[in-house]
């Protein structure tokens, strides 16, 4: 059994294929026109730093690895956070292992917090074990806002707190890739239980209890887009071909029209599917073909 996060499929690939290519475009574009101060990365979700893939038996990497990877010098910074003390431990693990870095592991030396950070300087990468809600919070509310952030939010599950975006949004300089949990907020508005977790997520009560997949995302859509600075909110619906019973929405909201424009072209490309199955190697052609 792999140690690294479960549960992944073929959404799960597209969502890294679109997420690698906007990377790409961000950094070309920051690169050259952000002369106000540093660009940094930070990954509110980070896991272990694979996935792995049900029925298939392989992991793939995961956001944090394709970033290093990729744009360890575009990126003065990495700030990565992960709430599960096991998945901190095999994310720092993960990533000394592939790039051969020595972490410096301990408890955070900040009056009243009990946290865990993985430290590294070259490159300069945090990795945090705390709720990122906190978290990128409190980086957004003392850091300074001359660096530029290119922000991905992937929860699996409603615990990315709209609260937290509006933070994120007002504080401005920053691209943001969230991964909006359609199906599980559709499901949980429809449970009395699970108001709170749509509350939380939505930022306000102001939703459907009986609302379907697409009226929730052009909710969220249009709630983001109260911010007039960032619209239109870019989306794409990711439904694995295998189980269409789960859906997730990719959300992009950014200030550039260029880089906007390039995240259309992106996400509503013809072969991302193809592209996915790639990512998965042969041994995921068979099952989705
Ligand atoms: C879908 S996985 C992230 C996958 C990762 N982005 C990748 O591409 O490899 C979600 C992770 O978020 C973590 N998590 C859940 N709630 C969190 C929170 N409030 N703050 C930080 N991490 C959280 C989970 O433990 C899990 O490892």
């Amino acid at each position: 059994m792999s140690e690294h996060f479960s549960g992944g499929d073929l959404k799960t690939a597209a969502k890294l294929v679109i997420f690698e290519e906007y990377l790409d475009v961000y950094t070309t574009i920051l690169d050259s026109n952000w002369e106000w101060g540093d660009l940094w990365y930070v990954d509110t979700h980070a896991g272990t730093g694979k996935t792995h893939i049900d029925g298939q038996g392989i992991d793939i990497d995961g956001s944090a690895i394709r970033a290093i990877d990729q744009y360890e010098d575009f990126f003065d910074r990495f700030y990565l956070y992960e709430l599960d003390e096991d998945h901190f431990h095999t994310l720092h693990q993960t990533l000394a292992d592939r790039f051969g870095l020595k972490f410096d592991v301990s408890e955070a030396n900040v009056t009243g917090e009990d946290f865990l950070v993985a430290r590294s300087d070259d490159p300069y990468i945090r990795i945090m074990q705390m709720d990122s809600n906190e978290g990128v919070s409190f980086l957004a509310n003392n850091a300074g806002t001359n660096a530029h952030w290119m922000t991905f939010i992937d929860p699996k599950g409603l615990t990315a707190k709209r609260s937290t975006l509006d933070t994120l949004l007002d504080r401005g300089n920053v691209d943001i890739i969230l991964n909006y949990q359609t199906t599980g907020v559709m499901r949980s508005a429809a449970a009395d239980h699970a108001h709170e977790a749509v509350r939380r997520t939505m930022g306000d009560d102001d939703w459907p209890e009986a609302g379907t997949n697409d009226e929730f995302v052009e909710l969220y859509k249009k709630k983001l887009e109260e911010n007039s600075d960032i619209r239109p909110v870019l989306t794409k619906s990711l439904v694995s071909p295998h189980d269409k019973r789960c859906r997730f929405d990719l959300i992009f909201a950014c200030r550039n029209d260029g880089a906007r424009s390039a995240m259309e072209d992106i996400m509503n490309q013809d072969s991302l599917w193809d592209k996915a199955q790639d990512e998965m190697g042969q041994s995921g052609l068979g099952d989705f073909l």
